[in-house]
């Protein structure tokens, strides 16, 4: 275990498995997609950069025609919690009218940022938009999202790992973590 850890939530097995499960699920529940304009019906969404690593796994256990596109974000305030405003750096490069979106998300923690973001891409009348969660946090208040895919509940504390960082550290640990609250307090 790293150092700057001090437990182990999911180890690497556990969220083979679990992406692997979520994968199935997908795949079963789309599909129907066929091809738009000759382009695949489903589009996964992933937001830069946490989820990179979540949406590179839960891609190759659908087995359906899909396209990936990302997005890049970011939100101002304090770098251990969300302020809700949310400011687009980098857009979406394919069109999803008519499509159907699944935005890949490593954590809802408040769920501000993608009550924010479905909003954005709801506009462009995709055929459906959905989400699925790596983690979702255990907080009072987490704006209402639907979140149709969840990897595991998570503790609300500070967790780094499979994509997820503290001041762009920790992402390539295979597992998921709780940072010691020394390394940011
Ligand atoms: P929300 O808008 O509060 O749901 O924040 C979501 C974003 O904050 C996530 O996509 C992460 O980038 C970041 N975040 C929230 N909690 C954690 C955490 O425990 N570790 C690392 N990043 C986190
Ligand atoms: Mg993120």
């Amino acid at each position: 275990m790293h150092k700057d850890v001090e437990e182990v939530l999911f180890t690497e097995e556990q969220i083979r498995q679990r992406v692997h499960e979520i994968g199935a699920q997908i795949t079963e529940d789309y599909a129907d997609c066929s091809s738009v304009n000759g382009k695949p019906d489903l589009v996964l969404v992933s937001v830069l950069r946490g989820a990179a690593l979540f949406m590179g796994d839960l891609a190759r256990q659908i087995d359906l025609p899909l396209e990936m596109d990302y997005m890049v974000v970011s939100s101002y305030g304090a770098s251990t919690t969300s302020s809700g405003v949310v400011r687009i750096l980098k857009d979406l490069s394919t069109d999803i009218e008519g499509r159907h979106v699944i935005i890949a998300e490593d954590v809802i923690d408040t769920g501000l940022t993608l009550s924010y973001l479905i909003d954005f891409l709801k506009d462009r009348k995709p055929a459906s938009i959905t989400v699925a969660a790596f983690l979702r946090k255990d907080v009072k208040g987490q704006a209402d999202i639907p979140c149709k895919y969840m990897g595991f509940e998570c503790p609300d504390k500070f967790v780094v790992g499979y994509g997820l960082d503290y001041a762009e550290r920790y992402r390539n640990l295979p597992y998921i973590g709780v940072l010691k609250p020394e390394m940011y307090s």
